[in-house]
């Protein structure tokens, strides 16, 4: 615990621990000194001289090393000369801040003035007008009137892409470096930075592509000025117009929380539409950022090809149909199929759809399975991270690791929030078989064959003579706290369930399982895999063949087809599909039936992210006419089956989950939707300390307590790689965050970043082949052949190559594959 420090500011006594900033410690009584380059989350650099105060420090009487007194018994204050920023000054015992003397309000208005002197006042088409730190603190401490004309002020580049999705208004700036050193410090990718000097002092971007980071938004939050704009949201809209919405992002298992702005529009017939994502305040979980994919993906709630009609097959042809008759089908066939029904549920379902469709599957005597490429959630509900855990406290005391993930690519805040932790003292330890952008981080970087995964992590306990591997087993050994974060890079099913199961053994040994801050974390491909498996859905180890032995699938939220030619002629065998869906995918086509439902900004409901908090998600716009939420359809097809489920109100839904699922005893939505206060403080009327992210008012979440008990499961096979031929090579699964996926490629601004169909590989595993770099060579994967394009990457092991899953072979495991050159008549997809 820091000492706590006792100091007078304007008058009033505060006490803040040692080392707190002026700045901070006049906040924390609501006292607002203004900034423009200070940002809580960030170093103080000192730049912009708009937080000077008046400090008084108490002198020392040097023989006694006691405060000199004044006949009256108060201390005897020294002032300095000159004023200084609060921003860079640390609290000491017995200091006096004055942060309202007319020398400050002064020095205000001359920074202000001084600062206006270069920009465009533009404010009426500028996009951060509304919500701009500079108009509001010219408002409030500016000098009225600009002595200034604007012809004679210095003139620069506008609309000035740094990368394709952030624009700079180079005239804007006021040079407070907040984006680059939020680019260096936190997130790691130093890519932009200062040009010139003095008034042409410039942002440049150092990468190729420009701006080449996937938090790359989140500048625009903190830029104190509209310098810094999205291509997404730039001349969108006005901030004032927008409403509010509080969601969870559905991109991946972190959960960050969003809120969601719209705007009604009459090109939109007066319907509201999203106008930007924008983060929402959870110190817990993703404090006041967002990567890129959370900001900018939401294209596909809107999308014109959405499905609104339920189809029903007729004459072999997918015909509109009503609600009811679609319903009634189903729920007559569900009535033939009983026992041999089987529920297919993929990851980005809420917890009150899994649940519904849980109950279905029970009332008919189903399977219910989840559609997931990586297993081993039986462990984490047993042993993953449990009520009080939270990475922004994670310190010296806690070692942190990460086992087959790209985290930057996989759960972009994880791999923030999880850098910052081991940069206040937490061990990291990535183990992985090729490099990642975590290593740079890393305090041990252990590396490993495909395949020797749950085996290295084994050695973790036993120890090894691997230098690095036994200084990484030494670290575990002496950390009081341990989270693993388990990824599925190079595995299948099988792999990683072995690979939870050894990162399981390897905490419990160390008794760190069960305790805030320590436990396992699953790095899953969805939002919501890890709710899936707390409310009962384990995936089948043979899909294909469960769905092959089914009289009736019934697939929500999923595309096997369109993922894997073997489901596909799976499901072609089927008598009876049943798919609720968004759009009309390669499985929808298949169906017998197809009802649409809602997309996450239309409707509400809960997801339970990978550190196992239950956020609740709320919605944004009026709902599309037609679709219903996926947990009506399941209740309104139970309803026809004579069973009692809650088709109308999550919250009662809800109730029922704790009610039946031991792990979610006691929650309801009002604990879910429950706030205290968080530092750093944002909020609408206070952008120039935060920046733009939104205040949490509509929940922190809950997460879910330990059970610590782990149901008899069986032992996991060791995965089996295949020893490449000559001529072959092992083809390697890599999860990119720009996938290819349906709710990413309606995002027309990200196609630049989708990831391409490229075999990565080292230069002397191709060379060997006899493969130039950019050779477009074909590949035959589960039955699939592509055409993919090979790319040299001396970060990568012997022997192997990587491939993006999203390239459209997310199930398959590592692969002994042979490459050849492809033909001039293939073309490279
Ligand atoms: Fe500051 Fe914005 Fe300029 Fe970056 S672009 S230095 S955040 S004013
Ligand atoms: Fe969404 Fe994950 Fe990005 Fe957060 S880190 S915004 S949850 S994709
Ligand atoms: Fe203190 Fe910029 S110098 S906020």
């Amino acid at each position: 615990m820091a000492k706590t420090v006792n100091l007078m500011i304007d008058d009033r006594p505060v006490s803040v621990p040692a080392g707190t900033l002026i700045v901070d410690a006049a906040k924390k009584i609501g006292n607002d000194i203004p900034v423009f380059c200070y940002h809580p989350k960030m170093e103080p650099v000192g730049m912009c001289r708009m937080c000077l105060v008046e400090i008084g420090r108490p002198v020392i009487d040097r023989a006694t090393g006691q405060p000199q007194t004044n006949p009256d018994g108060t201390p005897v204050l020294q002032f300095g000369p000159k004023l200084d920023t609060a921003c860079t000054t640390p609290v000491s015992e017995g200091m006096v801040v004055r942060t309202g003397t007319s020398k400050v309000v002064d020095a205000r208005r001359d920074v202000l003035e001084f600062l206006l002197t270069s920009h465009p006042l533009d404010c009426p088409i500028c996009d951060k007008g509304g919500e701009c730190p500079l108009q509001n603190l010219t408002m409030a401490h500016g000098p009225g009137k600009s002595r200034f004309l604007f012809d004679d002020k210095i003139h620069l580049a506008k609309h000035y892409p740094l990368g394709d999705l952030i624009y700079l208004d180079r005239e804007r700036c006021i040079q407070c470096a907040r984006c680059i050193r939020f680019e260096d410090e936190l997130a790691g990718d130093p890519v932009i930075g200062f040009s010139q000097r003095g008034r042409r002092l410039e942002i440049v971007t150092y990468s190729e592509p420009g701006f080449d980071s996937v938090f790359s938004g989140n500048t625009t939050d903190i830029c104190p000025v509209g310098a810094l704009t999205t291509a997404d949201f730039r001349f969108a809209a006005r901030p004032w117009e927008l409403k509010h919405s509080p969601s969870i992002c559905t991109h991946c298992p972190v959960g960050c929380n969003l809120t969601i702005n719209v705007r009604r529009e009459a090109i939109s017939s007066g319907k509201s539409v999203v106008k930007r994502v924008m983060p929402r305040q959870n110190e817990e979980v993703n404090e006041i950022w967002i990567c890129d994919k959370g900001r900018f993906a939401y294209h596909f709630a809107e999308s014109p090809d959405r499905l609104v009609t339920p189809l029903v097959r007729k004459n072999g042809e997918l015909s509109a149909a009503s609600w009811e008759e679609a319903l009634d089908l189903v729920a007559d066939r569900l009535k033939q199929a009983g026992a041999n029904s089987l529920a297919l549920a993929g990851g980005s379902l809420a917890n009150e759809d899994l649940f519904n469709l849980h109950q279905l599957m029970q009332g008919v005597g189903g399977q219910a399975v989840q559609y997931t490429h990586m297993s081993g959630g039986e462990y984490t509900a047993a042993f993953g991270l449990s009520e009080g855990s939270n990475i922004g406290t994670m310190g010296a005391e806690t070692a942190i690791v990460v086992v087959a993930s790209d985290l930057y690519q996989e759960a972009p805040v994880w791999y923030l929030r999880v850098r910052a932790a081991a940069k206040r003292g937490a061990t990291l330890i990535v183990v992985n078989p090729r490099e990642t952008a975590l290593d740079s981080a890393a305090h041990q970087v252990v590396r490993y064959a495909y395949g020797d995964e749950a085996a290295t992590v084994r050695a973790l306990q036993s120890g090894s003579e691997d230098a690095a591997l036994k200084a990484a087993a030494e670290a575990v050994g002496k950390a009081e706290n341990v989270v693993i974060f388990f990824g599925s890079e190079g595995l299948g099913l099988e792999g990683s369930r072995a690979l939870a199961e050894a990162c399981a053994g390897l905490l419990q040994a160390g008794g760190h399982t069960g305790r805030p801050n320590n436990g396992l974390v699953g790095v899953w491909p969805k939002a919501n895999n890890q709710g899936a498996y707390e409310l009962g859905f384990a995936p089948a180890a043979d899909l294909a063949d469960a769905i092959k032995k089914a009289a009736l699938v019934y697939i929500a939220a999923a595309d096997p087809a369109g993922d894997d030619p073997a489901l596909a002629e799976a499901l072609n065998a089927t008598s009876f599909v049943v798919v609720q869906e968004l759009f009309l995918t390669e499985t929808a086509l298949r169906a017998d039936v197809v009802l649409p439902v809602q997309s996450f900004i239309e409707r509400e409901g809960t997801f339970t992210s990978g550190e196992r908090r239950v956020q609740r998600f709320y919605p944004a716009v009026s709902a599309f006419k037609g679709p219903r939420p996926d947990f009506a359809i399941a209740a309104l097809v139970g309803q026809r089956l004579g069973l009692s489920l809650e088709g109308r109100v999550p919250s009662l839904l809800m109730l029922r989950i704790a009610n039946s699922v031991p792990a979610y005893a006691g929650l309801d939505y009002p604990k879910i939707s429950a706030v205290h206060e968080q530092w750093p403080v944002v909020h609408r009327g206070d952008l120039f300390y935060g920046g733009t992210s939104y205040e949490n008012r509509q929940g922190l979440g809950v997460q879910l307590k330990a059970n610590g008990a782990l149901p008899p499961v069986a032992p996991a096979a060791a995965p089996f790689i295949p020893l490449p031929a000559a001529g072959q090579v092992l083809v390697a699964p890599v999860t990119r965050l720009y996938d290819r996926g349906r709710t990413v490629t309606p995002s027309v601004l990200l196609h630049a970043h989708l990831a391409g169909p490229d075999l990565h590989m080292h230069p002397q595993t191709a060379t060997k082949l006899g493969l130039q770099h950019l050779a477009a060579v074909e590949l035959t994967l589960a039955g699939k052949t592509y055409v993919v394009t090979v790319k040299w990457d001396d970060t990568l092991p012997a022997g192997v190559a990587t491939l993006p899953r999203s390239v459209g072979v997310p199930f398959f495991a590592p692969a002994a594959v042979t490459v050849a050159l492809a033909t001039e008549t293939t073309g490279v997809q």
